[in-house]
């Protein structure tokens, strides 16, 4: 396919949202690419970027077949991040291969993140969509926290919600991490232990102990609260799995003091994974469905109004 890309047009760098959970198999691949998809239909040039270590299937979701370019040729120093960007046929979207081609696991080093993000925050776009594999390892929990819209995701069943919340609070520990001595950390995970261990009375409030202890330089919660994390609850079939989200969003507030911005649910429709194996995302092969609305929606409520264009 010839390589015609369409970029940003506001000639600002791109907004880098990055879409993260506890438990693998929730949906983030699915949801990375319907947010890119809906993002394209208001107007947008987008960016899907596999960075699932564990196993790159953005091409899949999309419909596409792998690209002939990868992120393995970045990290081979061969090729910058903008020149592995690959167009698709649908219109402002494209994506960055993820590691297909690799047959031994892939470790994201601390350097090479270094490099990355800055480079994932200057490609040509409106908006650049990281699709990460599951879990609170180091490099997901780097690239969530530098993300411009930290978007979690969770499925309705009891083991992916419990992986939320420790995806969450590693998240929180990884943030104030660099903001203390090695001690002053320490004893902050030992005081959690203790909480997780039922040794203490009170629930656990990472604010109050903050106020409470010296060495934490920077004030976690303060910026939390300007940009809160963002929440999903994918896979809905009822009105309590809807609901879910708003008590996840209560649990958070009450015991990390931790905002959480409940996006709203993504109902189960079969049809998703019947369009995967049909190759066309089912935003495309089913546009005016509930589903289809209920991204758009999420899309319309984290972009800027000033940034809601017609479509041309
Ligand atoms: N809302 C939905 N309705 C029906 N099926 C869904 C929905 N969301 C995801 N699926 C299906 O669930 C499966 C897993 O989705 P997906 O690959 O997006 O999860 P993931 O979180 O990215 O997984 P991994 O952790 O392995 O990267 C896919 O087969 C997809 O078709
Ligand atoms: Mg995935």
């Amino acid at each position: 396919m010839e390589r015609v890309i369409e970029e940003s047009k506001s000639g600002r760098r791109p907004q880098m949202w990055v879409t993260a959970s506890g438990k693998g198999g929730v949906g983030k691949t699915f949801v990375s690419s319907s947010l890119a998809i809906s993002l394209t239909k208001l107007g947008h040039s987008v960016i899907v970027v596999d960075l699932d270590p564990t196993g790159a299937n953005v091409h899949t979701a999309l419909g596409q077949n792998p690209a002939d370019v990868n992120l393995r040729h970045w990290f081979e120093g061969n090729k910058s991040l903008q020149e592995i960007v690959t167009p698709t046929p649908l219109p402002r979207l494209s994506f960055i291969q993820g590691l297909w081609d690799l047959w031994s696991p892939a470790n994201i080093s601390s350097e090479q993140l270094k490099r990355l993000i800055p480079e994932l925050k200057s490609l040509r776009a409106d908006y650049v969509i990281v699709d990460l594999g599951p879990g609170a390892v180091e490099t997901h929990l780097e690239l969530f926290r530098a993300a411009d819209e930290r978007i979690v995701i969770t499925s309705p069943e009891p083991t992916s919600i419990e992986k939320t919340y420790r995806f969450l609070e590693a998240h929180i520990c990884w943030t104030l991490k660099d903001t203390a001595r090695p001690d002053v950390f320490n004893a902050l995970l030992g005081t959690l232990r203790d909480h997780r261990n039922r040794k203490m009375k009170k629930p656990f409030s990472f604010r109050q102990y903050l106020k409470e202890n010296d060495g934490f330089s920077v004030d976690h919660f303060e910026s939390l609260g300007e940009k809160p994390i963002r929440l999903i609850v994918n896979s809905s079939r009822s009105q309590a799995n809807i609901d879910l989200g708003h008590s996840i969003r209560s649990v958070c507030c009450k015991y990390y003091d931790l905002s959480l911005d409940y996006l709203g649910a993504i109902d189960f429709d079969n049809a998703v994974w019947q369009s995967i194996k049909n190759r066309e995302p089912v935003l495309i092969s089913q546009p005016f469905t509930p589903l289809a609305g209920q991204f758009v929606s999420i899309c319309k409520h984290l972009i800027a109004p000033s940034e809601l264009r017609a479509v041309g």
